[in-house]
């Protein structure tokens, strides 16, 4: 079957077909993915019934697998449900019993739900996400994704000019902060210290520009916090209206791969929350920091 890719959102997303991920790509399919996230932005794989193992390898081909340590502090404590090269972004916990109302590692991806990019809040974000459905509950929760690029091309040119050089602060503190979840220990807020972000990339392929946002991002550089926090709240809100937005409703073996560089994601709540859901992270690293750090 011939590779296929085909507009699924908006203004982005695609839906490709032709590949078995089970199988490992040759050069030819690796090139022909990568060219289609620097259009689309959003992949979707539909009916790809892979192991833990094919994930890694198929996720192998597009860079380094960035460690999910430190992505959700409050997991520290427990024994892992899965290896440390994926990030565990179900309900579950390590007896695969959906997490009790009151856990704290629940609790704290809640902030899932709130738009980001993955990894945003390390000093080198991000660059792909891929997740895996392995089991998906009856009617959601969707997974929602905003295009970073449309959302920059159609700012005002005085805001672009504006937002240009500007510097943030991202930290899961901030993100956690915002839902009123501030009972971290010591050891968990060393994890969380701030890092530093520029609001505006250019793709390195396409050399596009986008808006860098996330909810990690409490302050601008050298502003006061109240305004930083109003300003970045309205992009978000500009970024994030439907015209950019594909909600990608999941089904079993979904895998669906997303540029953190160039969207934002959230996933939404659901009814029946009692259900499982058994959804598997791998994220590539990007390529370095967006700006420089502090010492
Ligand atoms: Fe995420």
């Amino acid at each position: 079957m011939a590779m296929d890719i085909k507009q699924v959102g908006p203004a982005f997303a695609g839906e490709v077909t032709g590949i078995d991920l089970r199988l490992p790509l040759d050069a030819k399919q690796v090139v022909f993915v990568e060219a289609g996230m620097d259009e689309f932005a959003v992949l979707v794989f539909r009916n790809q019934p892979i192991t833990d193992a094919q994930q890694l390898e198929f996720s192998n081909n597009f860079g380094q697998i960035e460690s999910s340590e430190g992505g959700n502090p409050t997991s520290k404590l427990h024994n892992r449900r899965l290896r440390v090269d994926m990030a565990d972004v179900s309900n579950l916990n390590e007896k695969q019993e959906v997490f009790e109302r009151f856990d704290r590692r629940r609790l704290f991806n809640l902030g899932n739900r709130l738009w980001h990019s993955d990894s945003a809040f390390r000093a080198t974000p991000a660059k792909y996400s891929l997740l895996s459905a392995r089991h998906v509950p009856k009617n959601g929760p969707n997974t929602e994704y905003a295009d970073m690029r449309a959302a920059y091309d159609a700012l005002e040119g005085w805001m672009k000019e504006e937002v240009e050089d500007l510097i943030c602060e991202h930290s899961l503190m901030h993100s956690r902060g915002a839902l009123g979840f501030t009972d971290f220990s010591n050891e968990e807020l060393e994890t969380m210290k701030p890092v530093l972000q520029a609001l505006v990339r250019t793709h390195p392929a396409n050399r596009r520009k986008s808006l860098f946002l996330a909810s990690h991002a409490g302050s601008i550089l050298d502003w006061p916090v109240a305004e930083a926090r109003i300003f970045l709240r309205d992009l978000i809100e500009h970024a994030t209206q439907p015209q950019f937005v594909y909600a990608h409703r999941w089904a079993v073996n979904d895998l669906v791969m997303w540029d953190n560089r160039q969207t934002m994601h959230r996933v939404r709540g659901f009814r029946g929350e009692e259900q499982h859901r058994d959804v598997r992270r791998t994220t590539i690293a990007g390529d370095g920091p967006t700006t420089r750090q502090r010492a």
